[in-house]
This record gives structure tokens, C-alpha cells and sequence, in this order.
């Protein structure tokens, strides 16, 4: 298997595919912007070789699936699709907790009528640190939604290190996502636990995120220099960075624009030096 790939759930994906989650309204809320453009980011991303896309039910709400499905059904059989469930919105745009057992399983269902699916190929279990449901519960849920074939396997999100393992010993991790990026790197313990286990972990945020529009990431001085210094952009050099971290890395840079989306996909090429790399690794918050 090329190095630019990896397994998730058992199939090879590149390590730089797409977050859907910029592709709703402001706040990932309502429909998009220009609804043509992001129909057109969907196709030019497997064009162009995406073939792992994430999204949830609950972005837009229904907005990201319901494009997804428009943009690329029937899917090309090497695309994976990743959704996630333990969350929904309220009529404000409000993100509201959906982590019991059967608001899980709601999730699941809603997410195969919205994409037209008889089996989401993986399905992250977005964990509220603050829930008063109990973990192991979800997890065993998620297993009977694997064990009834609903779902191809069982991901992780917002999940503590303590939970990462308690998730080991109860079932088959297919990927991690949580929060990690070229200044944030709290979830540091959790991306070394999962590049040890050889867990493919999915970094949120790798942007910096469009919810902090002061953007550390890519306001940072390390990335601009870095990105001036080698002709290229402050986004491509976060992303390079990330891949440069651990071959267990798997991207999923969002974007609702069609030059993004290829400045982004061209970081699949670039190289970081030694002086880069120094200075990068120097660029935690
Ligand atoms: N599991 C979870 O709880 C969770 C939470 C958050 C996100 N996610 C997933 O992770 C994916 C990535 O995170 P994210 O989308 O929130 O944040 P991100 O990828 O860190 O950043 C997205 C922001 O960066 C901008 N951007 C993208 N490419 C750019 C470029 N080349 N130059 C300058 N700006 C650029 C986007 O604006 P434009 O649209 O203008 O390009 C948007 O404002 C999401 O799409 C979603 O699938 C998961």
C-alpha cells in the first residue's frame, strides 16, 4: 500500500480527504451560501482523489448529508463515507446532546435514510465528556449497531485518553478524531496512544477552525514564514505538518471553497524541510 494511503475500517484512503462540515450556512447552520458551490466542492474533492468524506446528520442539520447525497449518489465504491452521532441541533441552531442509547441509534437511521445508505461505512460516537449516560453503554450500543451491520465500524470523537482505552478493551477502535492542530496540540497523549496502537487518528480543526476567526493555525508566525520561505501557503504547511506527524495521520481540512479545496489537496505533495520542521514543531500555543 502507498504511503499516502492508509486502512480505515479495513479499506485503503488517502491521508488527505474532506470535512463537510463547512458546506451548510454560517454556523454550520441552514443551507448553504451558493448551494451550485458546494455541490461542486463535493465533486471536485473525489475528482481530484477524495476518497474519505466526513459528516454528520447534524451539520446543517440534514444540510451536509442531503448534499453529499445530491453531489455524489450513486458513491464510487472506493469512497468512505465517515458520520458521527451524539449531537443534534435545536431550531436556533443551538447544539444540543443526543448521547443516549436510542438517540444513538436515531442518529444512525437518520444518517442511512439521508445518504442513501444500507451501511454507514464508519460512524464516529461523539462523546460529551459532560453526559450522565454511561460509556460503556454507548459503546455497546455502537457494537450492536456494527454486530446488525448498520454501521462498518465503530470511530471515537471528543474522547479522553481514559475513555480511549476503556473503548480498546470493548471494541475495535476504527479511527480517533479529536482536536489537534499546528497550535493546539492538548490531545497530544491521545494522538501518541493512537499512533502506537496504529488507530488512524482524524484530527478536527487542522485549520484552526472557522469558529475562531482570529485563527492561530494560520495566523501563526511559524506557518507564515514557513509558507513564504517555501512558496507555498500557511494552510498547506499546517496540513504538511500534520502528515509529517505520524503515518497513523488522516486529514480532513474543511472548506466551502473550490481554491481552497485545491491549495488543500496540494499539501498532499509538499515536503517539509529540517528548518521547517524545527520551527513548526517549536509552534504549540
Ligand atoms: N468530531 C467533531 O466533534 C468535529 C468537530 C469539528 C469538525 N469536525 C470535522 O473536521 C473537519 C475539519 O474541521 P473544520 O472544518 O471545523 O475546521 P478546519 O478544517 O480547521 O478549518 C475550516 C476553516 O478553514 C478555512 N479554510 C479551509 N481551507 C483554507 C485555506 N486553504 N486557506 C484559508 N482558509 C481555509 C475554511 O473557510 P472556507 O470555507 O472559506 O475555505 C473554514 O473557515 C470538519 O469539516 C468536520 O468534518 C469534527
Amino acid at each position: 500500500m502507498p504511503t499516502n494511503t492508509i486502512l480505515l475500517a479495513g479499506r485503503p484512503v488517502h491521508r488527505l480527504g474532506f470535512g463537510a462540515m463547512q458546506l451548510p450556512g454560517p454556523g454550520v447552520f441552514g443551507p448553504p451560501t451558493d448551494r451550485s458551490i458546494a455541490l461542486a466542492v463535493l465533486r471536485q474533492a473525489v475528482e481530484s482523489g477524495v476518497d474519505h468524506i466526513d459528516t454528520a446528520q447534524f451539520y446543517g442539520p440534514d444540510v451536509a448529508n442531503e448534499l453529499i447525497h445530491e453531489a455524489l449518489h450513486p458513491y464510487p465504491k472506493e469512497l468512505v463515507l465517515v458520520s458521527k452521532v451524539g449531537a443534534a441541533r435545536d431550531e436556533r441552531g443551538g447544539w444540543i446532546p443526543a448521547q443516549r442509547p436510542e438517540e444513538l441509534r436515531e442518529g444512525v437511521e437518520s444518517n442511512l435514510a439521508s445518504l442513501e445508505l444500507d451501511q454507514v461505512p464508519v460512524v464516529n460516537l461523539r462523546r460529551l465528556p459532560e453526559t450522565d449516560v454511561p460509556f460503556v453503554e454507548q459503546l455497546d450500543t455502537m457494537n450492536a449497531l456494527r454486530d446488525e451491520g448498520l454501521i462498518g465500524a465503530v470511530g471515537l470523537s471528543n474522547l479522553a485518553i481514559d475513555d480511549y482505552q476503556t473503548a480498546r478493551s470493548h471494541t475495535e477502535v476504527a479511527c480517533v478524531q479529536n482536536a489537534y492542530n499546528l497550535t493546539g496540540r492538548t490531545e497530544q497523549a491521545l494522538f501518541d496512544a493512537c499512533r502506537a496502537d496504529g488507530v488512524p487518528f482524524v484530527p478536527f480543526f487542522p485549520l484552526g477552525s472557522a469558529f475562531f476567526p482570529e485563527n492561530p493555525v494560520l495566523r501563526s508566525p511559524a506557518a507564515q514564514d514557513t509558507a513564504s520561505r517555501l512558496g507555498v501557503t500557511p494552510a498547506q504547511v499546517a496540513l504538511a505538518w500534520l502528515l509529517a506527524q505520524a503515518p497513523t495521520v488522516l486529514l480532513i481540512p474543511g472548506t466551502s471553497s473550490l481554491l481552497h479545496l485545491e491549495e488543500n489537496l496540494a499539501a498532499r505533495e509538499l515536503v517539509l524541510d529540517e528548518e521547517a520542521r524545527v520551527l513548526l514543531d517549536q509552534a504549540a500555543g
